[in-house]
């Protein structure tokens, strides 16, 4: 995806300080290529599964128009991803539609279009969805999001299975759920989902999404409900130090056991893995300044460009575009009026200078989809190496 060649970082094929010339920066660059090695890698491992890709890590339009070519599907949050995911041709009945507050609105268009299914997150979700289904003659197809109530080592933030989280449909509620979802003419129940957090790591965390999924669909089949598929979610984490990390392959493996025989079709909504290496976001160095014995290095885009290390304390790997000798620790500090608003601490760099470029490493997911306008700074462009 990315490396040096003689001392000037690429994407590909192409020199970063010519994307930085024409374009400008802050820009994050993405590979399309390294998203479709990603794609095929989750496809390999899940030959029979829908990736239902989770745009909410990266909605870039022309991202979705090629996972939809490498036949993805889409998980969707919003009216607006929704929305993008159709523009990009991805087939509605490969669209699955989340979230814990879907709108009126947002519920009535995923219905007109014929998504493949709600993931219900709450017994009180049930009536909205079904008067809405009443009221255009159609049948809304379900899945129940179960909230396992599970305790993870994630950041507490990414932590959406866990007890007393806003997400999902607790255990004590599945089977009301179930009936009143069953009893109604314009519901379907379909399936069940389950998403217990983000950047798991460890299959130990991963491994026990499949084992209650299966769980539960015993138990649902056992007091007479048919359930056709399950969505086990997103979630599989990725290294932010360039270090090993799991595949699609290892998740397989520990998953395999727990639904082999189960006869249910299976559908995946992975964000980060597949996004997050493709992307880099280029900054140009504003000022260097010495002062309380340590050097901070300002750079024109901040937790306005990339809100990870401000919000969950996430550190991104920062490296030069043009590598030259000498060394520094260094703070990467952004441009807004913050104290939060801090890229990284003691980043060993070579000695920069206002101008020069540096890029921050695996900001393709949850990068650009969370960049806000805080100061009044523009969100950054992107652009795609293909
Ligand atoms: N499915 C559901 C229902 C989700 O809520 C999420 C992520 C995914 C799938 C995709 O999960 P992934 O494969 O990307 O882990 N902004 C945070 C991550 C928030 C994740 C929210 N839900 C970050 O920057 O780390």
């Amino acid at each position: 995806m990315w490396h040096y060649k003689e001392d000037i970082l690429h994407i590909e094929s192409t020199p970063v300080p010519k994307i930085a010339a024409e374009v400008g920066t802050p820009i994050y660059v993405y590979s399309l290529q390294e998203i479709e090695r990603r794609v095929h890698a989750y496809q390999q491992a899940f030959p029979n599964a829908l990736l239902a890709y989770a745009c909410k890590a990266n909605a870039h339009p022309r991202i979705l128009a090629h996972l939809a070519s490498l036949g993805c599907g889409a998980d969707v949050v919003s009216l607006g991803e929704l929305t993008r995911a159709l523009d990009a041709g991805i087939p509605p009945e490969h669209i699955v539609v989340n979230g814990n507050a879907k709108t009126d609105e947002e519920i009535a268009r995923a219905l007109e279009v014929g998504v493949l299914a709600f993931n219900l997150d709450a017994v009180e979700e049930i009536p909205r969805v079904e008067a809405i289904a009443r009221e255009l003659g159609a049948i809304a197809p379900v899945a129940l999001r179960i909230n396992p109530g599970l305790d993870l080592h994630t950041h507490p933030h990414l932590r959406v299975g866990a007890v007393g989280s806003h997400f999902g449909i607790p255990p004590h509620d599945v089977l009301r759920a179930a009936e009143m979802v069953t009893a109604s003419p314009h519901l379907r129940l379909r399936g069940i989902h389950l998403h217990i957090g983000s950047q798991l790591t460890q299959l130990e965390e991963l491994q026990p999404t499949a084992r209650l999924a299966a769980r539960w669909v015993r138990t649902l089949r056992e007091h007479g409900y048919k359930v056709q598929h399950i969505n086990l979610g997103g979630g599989l984490g990725i290294s932010y130090e360039g270090g090993p990390e799991l595949t699609p392959t290892d998740l397989v493996a520990a998953w395999h056991p727990h639904l082999e025989g189960l006869n249910v079709h299976l559908i995946v909504e992975p964000g980060r893995w597949i996004v997050a290496h493709a992307g880099i976001l280029v900054v140009r160095v504003v000022q260097v300044k010495r002062a309380w014995g340590r050097t901070f290095v300002a750079v024109n885009a901040g937790m306005n460009a990339l809100l990870r290390p401000a919000l969950y304390g996430a550190r991104h790997r920062i490296v030069p575009v043009v590598r030259k000798p000498g060394e520094i620790y260094a703070d990467v500090v952004g441009p807004n009026c913050e104290s939060a608003d801090v890229l990284g601490r003691d980043y060993l760099l070579p000695p920069v200078e206002p101008g020069d470029l540096l890029a921050i490493l695996d900001v393709g997911a949850y990068g650009r989809s969370m960049a806000n306008t805080y100061n009044l700074r523009p969100i950054p462009r992107e652009i795609i190496i293909s």
